[in-house]
C-alpha cells in the first residue's frame, strides 16, 4: 500500500476545524418553523388535532394523500439519525455502514418522494407544508443505541400493525396510483430497515446469542425520552399545527387532489403510530 501523502496546507480547504455532527437540525431559512409535522407527535397540541380532523372528516382518502405526502417529506429525520449514528461509531464492522448508510439513503429518497408529490401538486412547501424537527432534535444528544432505537420502533410498529397495506387500500380507494406507488415503494425499503434496526442495535448492545431478545427496553426508554421532549417544546408556537392544517382545509375545499365522492359509511380502519401508545 502507498504512504498516506501529507495533509496538503495550500488548498481553501486547509486548516478548517474538524466538522461535528450537529445534535440539532438546521432546516431552509425559507420553511416556515415548525417542530413537528403532524398532529400524532405531540398529544398537547389539542388544535392542531382538530384542524387535522376537519381534514380527515370530509375525505379520509384525501386526508390520505395528504399525510403521506407530508409523512414522506419529513422523513428527513429517519435519515438524520442513521446518518448520525455513522458519524459517532469509528470503529463498527463494514456491514455497520454499508447497512446504515443504505438507511440514510433510502430516507432521503422518501422524503424526496414526499417533496416531489407536493411539487406536483403545485404546493408552496416553504409555506404551506410543515417541516418538522422534533425526533432529531429530541434524540440527537442520545447514545447512539437509543437514537436508532426510536426509528426501529417507529418502523417495526408500521410493519408490525399492518399499516402500509391499509394506507396503499386509502389511496387506491382515492385512484391516486401516484401515491399508492410512493407508498408501495416506501412499504419494501421500511420491511427492510426494520431488519437493518434489529441487527444493529442488538450488535450496539452486545447482544451475540441467537435468542430471541426482546428491544423493548430500550425503545421504551427512546419513547420515553421523545414524551418528555414533547413536553419541554409543548408552548412554543412552533410546535402548533392547526395554522398549517386550518389552511390546507381552505386550500383543498376549492381545489381537492381528486374528485371525492365520498360514501358516508364508508371508513377505513386506519391509526397512525404513537410514541406515547402502548
Ligand atoms: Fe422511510
Ligand atoms: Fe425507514
Amino acid at each position: 500500500m502507498a504512504e498516506k501523502s501529507p495533509r496538503p496546507t495550500d488548498s481553501a480547504f486547509a486548516g478548517r476545524p474538524a466538522f461535528t455532527c450537529p445534535r440539532s437540525t438546521v432546516r431552509d431559512e425559507r420553511f416556515k418553523r415548525s417542530i413537528f409535522h403532524l398532529p400524532h407527535e405531540n398529544h398537547f397540541d389539542v388544535e392542531g388535532q382538530a384542524a387535522w380532523n376537519r381534514i380527515q372528516e370530509w375525505d379520509q382518502r384525501l386526508a390520505m394523500q395528504v399525510w403521506a405526502a407530508i409523512s414522506h417529506f419529513n422523513e428527513i429525520w429517519a435519515a438524520e439519525v442513521p446518518a448520525s449514528v455513522i458519524f459517532d461509531l469509528p470503529d463498527q464492522p463494514w456491514a455497520f455502514y454499508l447497512d446504515l448508510a443504505r438507511w440514510a439513503y433510502d430516507e432521503m429518497r422518501h422524503s424526496r418522494m414526499g417533496e416531489r408529490m407536493m411539487r406536483g401538486w403545485g404546493w408552496n412547501l416553504a409555506d404551506e407544508v410543515p417541516f418538522g424537527c422534533a425526533q432529531y432534535n429530541a434524540m440527537g444528544p442520545l447514545d447512539p443505541p437509543h437514537r436508532l432505537a426510536l426509528l426501529y420502533y417507529f418502523e417495526d410498529g408500521l410493519m408490525r400493525e399492518g399499516i402500509k397495506p391499509r394506507e396503499m387500500k386509502i389511496l387506491a380507494s382515492a385512484k391516486d396510483t401516484a401515491s399508492w406507488q410512493d407508498m408501495d415503494y416506501d412499504w419494501a425499503d421500511e420491511a427492510q430497515h426494520v431488519h437493518y434496526g434489529y441487527v444493529w442495535v442488538r450488535h450496539l448492545l452486545g447482544i451475540k446469542d441467537d435468542s430471541r431478545f426482546d428491544l423493548g427496553q430500550i425503545t421504551n426508554e427512546a419513547r420515553a425520552h421523545m414524551l418528555e421532549y414533547v413536553e419541554s417544546v409543548k408552548n412554543q408556537p412552533a410546535a402548533h399545527l392547526a395554522p398549517f392544517f386550518d389552511h390546507l382545509y381552505e386550500k383543498l375545499q376549492s381545489a381537492p387532489l381528486v374528485e371525492l365522492k365520498t360514501d358516508p359509511n364508508e371508513r377505513f380502519d386506519w391509526q397512525p403510530i404513537r410514541a406515547q401508545q402502548e
